[in-house]
């Protein structure tokens, strides 16, 4: 666990014009290490992000009997194949504040032979849903206790004879998705997911990658997922991309900071991960994607981005997987737009690492910004003003969730004012660099311990 700090900042960033490169995909990441667990073989992952969730990512499957090396900066993960996971030796996996990690590791073991886990994680994690995945999960033949509990601490035991299962998946979540994928690489038969709302793929492209037996068709609404489990898996090279979501508060500080211009390069440009840089066109922003290449099934692209005048959106909620992690962004974006903004489908966002969609909607009103929230369907109008300028001393609250630490640094440092942004170390769940790539484009910043 990282020391707690708040961060402070007095002054607004000055005009900037640089190149960075971010810090690698987590989602990417988390799935990488854990396919490559069920495969037979070496596979030598690069550029796997480093942050506390995927650190205890790694902690989980070593502790589940996997070897995993690292060397030249690259991690080797030595899997031993489907169904190979050994009981850990105090019966129990820490999956600290990742909700990706919790639920899908559930999938991965549920139909692992022989299992039978304690799963827990931090304070913030265990207010998190988790019937999501029991449901399905059940379906295929594993159990959870105690019965009828939907959030961790929660112990999974493992199926000895899963069953293929058709589900529907209609929330449009990848977590819900990869731990049904994950489950059904050791089940016998055809296993079929109906998605109503596409969300990211990455677990699909690494699927494709290890030849794992999956088909992917296109329905009028969403798609049908089918995998033929327990063939064996080939182990595999990959080098991981920047992560969009990470790249998201850089490429927002740079649209608030009049007369600058930022390249970062390197990002993930998967379709399904680029509904912020939608969002943000529709709202006039100065952003372009270049040097789009496709590598190891991911696109990879350069992103170059302008300070702009941005006008207010009517975002619909059929966008909303593609930018779940980026809407407290866009909300701040819409704060310092022309007009009234109006943003749909949000229910999903106070599922998060804290109920975000009540969080920024909180701090827009502390700083003098009107909203209306309505929190039964999950919308939010927000009352754009581009003139904004802070000059009082506010306290952000932000409840131990990194997306939230970031937002609030790059409204202090585009807004003004002096504003001191609590819990900051939370941002090292997804994104440790973060605060030096801040002082890399001239923003100031003091650490208050
Ligand atoms: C993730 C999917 C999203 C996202 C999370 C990472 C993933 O969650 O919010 O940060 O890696 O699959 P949902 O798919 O549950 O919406």
């Amino acid at each position: 666990m990282n020391k707690k700090f708040s961060v402070l900042i007095n002054n607004k960033i000055k005009k900037f014009s640089k190149t960075i490169s971010i810090e690698s995909d987590k989602s990417i990441s988390h799935r990488a290490l854990l396919i490559a667990s069920q495969c037979i073989g070496p596979s030598i992952l690069k550029n796997i992000l480093e942050s506390e969730d995927i650190k205890n990512t790694i902690v989980c499957l070593k502790k589940l009997g996997v070897k995993i090396l690292k060397k030249n900066k690259a991690y080797i993960v030595y899997g031993n194949g489907l169904g190979s996971l050994q009981q850990p030796k105090n019966n129990r996996l820490y999956v600290g504040n990742s909700g990706s990690l919790a639920r899908m590791i559930c999938g991965l073991l549920s139909t692992n032979p022989n299992l039978k886990i304690k799963i827990f994680g931090d304070k913030s994690m265990n207010k998190r849903d988790m019937f999501r995945v029991i449901e399905p999960l059940q379906k295929i033949g594993c159990f959870f206790y105690p019965v009828g509990k939907t959030t961790l601490p929660l112990t999974i035991e493992s199926t000895n004879m899963p069953l293929a299962q058709h589900h529907n998946e209609i929330i449009g979540s990848a977590q819900i998705k990869t731990a049904i994928l994950l489950a059904s690489l050791n089940v016998p038969g055809i296993t079929t997911i109906e998605q109503k709302k596409i969300s990211r793929d990455h677990t699909e492209n690494i699927f494709s990658i290890v030849k794992a037996g999956i088909k992917i068709k296109k329905l009028k609404k969403g798609n049908l997922v089918s995998l033929r489990g327990q063939k064996n898996l080939s182990n595999f090279d990959l080098k991981i991309p920047g992560d969009p979501s990470s790249a998201a508060p850089f490429i927002a500080l740079t649209l608030l900071t009049p007369g600058s211009k930022l390249l970062i390069k390197n990002i993930n440009s998967n379709p399904t991960r680029l509904g912020f840089v939608n969002i943000i066109k529709k709202m006039n922003a100065r952003v372009k994607l270049i040097n789009v290449k496709r590598i190891n099934s991911e696109k990879i692209g350069d992103i170059l981005i302008k300070s702009s005048n941005l006008k207010s959106i009517k975002c619909s909620s059929s966008i909303v997987p593609f930018a779940i992690d980026e809407f407290i962004l866009c909300f701040l974006l819409a704060a310092k737009a022309k007009g009234v903004s109006i943003f749909k489908g949000l229910g999903e966002l106070n599922k998060k690492e804290s109920p975000r969609l009540n969080v920024i909607n909180k701090i827009l009103n502390q700083i003098g910004i009107k909203t209306k929230l309505n929190k039964k369907i999950g919308s939010i109008k927000i009352y754009g003003n581009p003139n904004i300028s802070l000059n009082k001393f506010y306290k952000i609250e932000t409840y131990y969730d990194h997306r939230i630490c970031m937002a609030a640094l790059v409204m202090a440092l585009s807004f003004g004012g002096k504003i001191k942004i609590k819990d900051c170390d939370s941002i090292a769940t997804s994104f440790p660099k973060f605060l030096t790539i801040i002082k890399k484009i001239g923003g100031k910043y003091e650490i208050k311990k």
